[in-house]
């Protein structure tokens, strides 16, 4: 499992410890990034808290950020190609990250679906090729405004996870993070009935009892709030996972014990 491996052997849903990712997207160098991760490895040790922590941070960084992690917090990846290796000019396979140290990868994110045209089909060959490495692939789905306005939230998530997510995913292999695109960077985020009726939705609609993540500004004002939700399996954090202090508290307000 992704972290300490403290939770090993236990199923997921209720009884699954929670997981709280932070998503460096094209932020950091390594000088200050150290320097976070220092401070995030310190409380994690110190205070051993009751979920497992991911960072994902750009490619360059994850060598570094591994070997500083020492098991006190995963590292992952932000996206990876679906092939282990040829001529793909500028891409990392998902063997490349297991080989820097990475157990995880996000794939499908929806900055990836926007900037790089990534589809359904494309981002299910990424979860294979993570799954081929021995990466943990954490799917991201999740609707734009007209989408919700329209009254398209809960069909078109169950249209990307129909799409997105591969046969034979399992807890050990693959979480769900759900990110709405309109509450991505903007500090609005869905009510807190809407996140667990899309999360029941989500449940509903998977072959397996998958983590389901959320993630959209994300912050340690509502972290309480959103990681009590029932069917939320832990938190995909942006912008307020790249200072430790912030993503410190969003960590600590992980309330789902083993
Ligand atoms: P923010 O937390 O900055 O809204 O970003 C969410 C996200 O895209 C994580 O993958």
């Amino acid at each position: 499992m992704i972290g300490r491996g403290d939770n090993a052997g236990k199923q997921c849903g209720e009884d699954m410890r929670q997981l709280i990712a932070g998503n460096w997207k094209m932020n950091g160098l390594g000088a200050t990034a150290m320097a976070e991760l220092g401070a995030l490895a310190k409380h994690v040790e110190t205070t051993r808290p009751a979920c497992d922590v991911l960072i994902c941070p750009s490619a360059t960084l994850i060598e570094r950020a591994a070997r500083h992690a020492k098991d006190r917090f995963a590292v992952g990846g932000q996206d990876c190609h679906a092939e282990a290796s040829g001529a793909f000019t500028g891409d990392v396979s998902a063997e490349m990250l297991r080989d820097a140290g990475a157990t995880a990868v996000i794939v499908g994110h929806s900055e990836r679906r926007q900037f790089h045209g990534e589809t359904d089909a494309i981002v299910q060959a990424k979860a294979r090729a993570a799954w081929r490495a021995g990466l943990i692939s954490i799917i991201c789905i999740g609707e734009t405004e007209p989408q919700r306005d329209a009254g398209h939230a809960h069909g078109v998530c169950r249209s990307q996870i129909e799409g997105s997510v591969p046969p034979g995913a399992t807890p050990q292999n693959t979480a769900i993070a759900y990110e709405p695109v309109w509450a991505i960077g903007t500090g609005r985020t869905p009510t807190s009935p809407e996140i667990a009726a899309m999360h029941a939705h989500i449940r509903a609609g998977l072959g397996a009892p998958l983590r389901i993540l959320y993630g959209g500004s994300v912050k340690p004002s509502n972290a309480k709030e959103i990681l009590a939700l029932p069917d939320v399996g832990g938190a995909l954090v942006g912008g307020a996972s790249l200072k430790a202090s912030d993503f410190i508290q969003i960590v600590d307000a992980c309330n789902r014990s083993p």
